[in-house]
């Protein structure tokens, strides 16, 4: 056996950028037993050969959803009260508050003309190195304009299953997944979706007279941008021999259905559970 060389260490870690906190514990078990349950319930995919099929098949993904009804979306922008409104801020607390902060560990995996538009998207998210224009800030304003604590460990405490899943989404995107096109996809299908769905926040805001909206509205505008960025993410990872549309395509559903389920959730728990609403109230 021959002793390692400064080769072996570099090549090394090269290879640990792709998988840097790959274990084998109890908890990574947990994760991907989650990730399991959540892909089988995507149903009978066919998965896209090529970028353009990759870029049909969202195309085609995102206007069946608009199709879709939108009760919860519905409810949120016309009739949900402050009360219950606060739960469903509460419910996203944990995102907010860390916002994108996770993508950083994704740029690394990617060739260098692929990080170039994520890194645009980084940009916008950290408010150009202005943290008064990070979109944690637009969060925190709002939950100061409601009242509510701004510790990120408050709301560890008081958020429920579904909204963790979509956090823990993009660590497992970002930190696990064998391949970096099931990020690519699924943020690129959030930033598509996303102007129209924060329209719900959107006019609840109007209605409830609240003055930090900046969140929702400023995502609105901005994600019409960063959807471009995904599109051009897509292609640059094509071009240079990464991307796997397949994956690509099931990180976009993926993270499609764990979005639904934690708006829907997030919704109803604010609509029913009293107990947790006292969460945002008493700290
Ligand atoms: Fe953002
Ligand atoms: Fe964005």
């Amino acid at each position: 056996m021959h002793r390692p060389t400064q080769l072996n260490l570099y090549l090394t870690n090269r290879a640990r950028l792709q998988a840097p906190w790959s274990q084998r514990g109890a908890i990574d078990a947990f994760e991907r037993d989650w990730i399991a349950q959540r892909m089988s319930e995507l149903g009978e995919l066919s998965p896209p050969g090529s970028l353009a099929e990759l870029k049909a098949a969202m195309k085609a993904q995102i206007e069946a959803e608009q199709q879709a009804p939108h009760d919860s979306e519905t409810y949120v922008a016309n009739h949900m009260p402050l009360g219950e409104f606060r739960t469903l801020v509460q419910e996203f607390a944990v995102d907010g508050l860390t916002e994108a902060q996770v993508f950083y560990y994704v740029l690394p995996r990617l060739p260098l003309e692929a990080q170039m538009p994520l890194l645009r998207i980084m940009i916008d998210e950290f408010g150009s190195g202005n943290i008064k224009r990070a979109h944690t800030t637009l969060y925190i304003k709002l939950l100061h304009e409601l009242g509510m604590p701004t510790a990120l460990a408050h709301y560890q405490e008081c958020i429920g299953p579904s909204s963790f899943e979509f956090v823990n989404l993009f660590f497992w995107l970002a930190l696990r997944a064998d391949d970096a096109s099931y990020f690519a996809g699924a943020l690129t299908h959030l930033e598509t979706v996303i102007p129209s769905f924060f329209e719900c926040y959107a006019v609840a805001c109007q209605r409830l007279n609240i003055q930090a909206h900046a969140y929702y509205t400023e995502h609105q505008h901005i994600d019409g941008f960063h959807a471009i960025e995904g599109q051009r993410l897509l292609t640059a990872m094509n071009a240079t021999g990464v991307l796997d549309p397949a994956k690509a395509y099931c990180g976009a559903l993926l993270a499609s259905h764990i979005t639904d389920r934690a708006f829907r959730e997030a919704v109803a728990k604010a609509r029913h559970a009293t107990e947790q609403h006292a969460c945002t109230t008493g700290g």
